[in-house]
């Protein structure tokens, strides 16, 4: 399994596990980690969620062997599943971004809390270049964090920005050298114990409900852009050409 949780001090992880493939996540893995959200939502003892990867990689993004082997439809995909998870949990999730946040991998830290991140990190969401489309709410959040202008950049372009530039955006809260990014963030999400648990969820569900309506109506929008982009020549192309580690060639299209 490349999900490993655990629950210590009230704060239960969720541990992104595969590095020899950079963490790229996979189908069980989406599902995986949909669970330990939904447990520990139910578990009264839990008081925060602590999302993190591996030295020097968060998650390479959604796994591309997959894309192209089991194309997600919207609404059902196991990322879904997880994202859906992400977006209703009513307690604190704290990441701790230990490297690289690749497509999927930056998009959940605009769903999480709190975000440290590492001065080793890069944040990139480059899905015009695999052929595909912004997802989970990202082309409305993006857009409202860095304006209109930064956000092609990101969502056009696919430029990476790094940790830096993330806190000036506002996903981010902090930079952190990289061998202190976990422990941070895990006294961030142990303060939940000291705290009334009623009142913290009360008033996550009260900062995200204008922004919820808004956002589940993009990422419907969004996934079925997204699931039919990914059955597009264009997709095909960027999928092949990164396991033949060669630039893909969108002359043709
Ligand atoms: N899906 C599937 N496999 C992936 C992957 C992904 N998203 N990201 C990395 N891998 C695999 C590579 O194919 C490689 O497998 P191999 O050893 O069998 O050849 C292994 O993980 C190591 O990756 P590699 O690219 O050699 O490592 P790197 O250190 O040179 O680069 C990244 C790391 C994360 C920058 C690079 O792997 C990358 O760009 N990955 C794709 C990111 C992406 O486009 N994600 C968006 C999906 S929407």
């Amino acid at each position: 399994m490349s999900i490993r949780t655990a629950t210590l001090n009230g704060v239960a992880t969720i541990e992104i596990a595969r590095p020899e493939k950079k963490n790229a996540l996979t189908q069980a893995m989406y599902r995986a980690m949909a669970e330990a959200i939904d447990a520990a939502v139910a578990e009264p003892a839990v008081r925060a969620i602590l999302l993190t990867g591996q030295p020097g990689i968060f998650t390479s993004g959604n796994d591309i062997e997959d894309f192209m082997q089991r194309p997600p439809t919207a609404g059902e995909s196991p990322a879904f599943v997880f994202m859906r998870a992400l977006l209703g949990c009513d307690k604190p999730v704290v990441a701790a971004v230990t490297g690289a946040a690749i497509g999927i991998g930056t998009t959940m830290l605009l769903h999480c809390d709190f975000v440290y991140v590492s001065d080793e990190a890069r944040l990139a969401m480059p899905f015009v270049g695999l052929g595909l489309v912004p997802e989970f709410g990202s082309s409305v959040v993006v857009p409202q964090l860095l304006g209109n202008a930064r956000a092609a950049e990101k969502l056009l372009l696919g430029d990476p920005f790094t940790g830096a530039d993330a806190v000036e955006a506002g996903i981010a809260n902090a930079v952190l050298p990289a061998g202190e990014v976990m422990a941070h963030a895990r006294r961030v999400a142990e303060r939940f114990n000291a705290l009334p648990p009623g009142a913290v969820r009360a008033t996550k569900r009260l900062l995200r409900r204008t922004r919820s309506e808004a956002v589940l109506e993009a990422i419907a929008v969004e996934g079925g852009v997204f699931a039919e982009r990914l059955r597009s020549p264009e997709a095909k192309e960027a999928f092949s050409a990164f396991f033949q580690k060669r630039k893909p060639d969108f002359s043709k299209f």
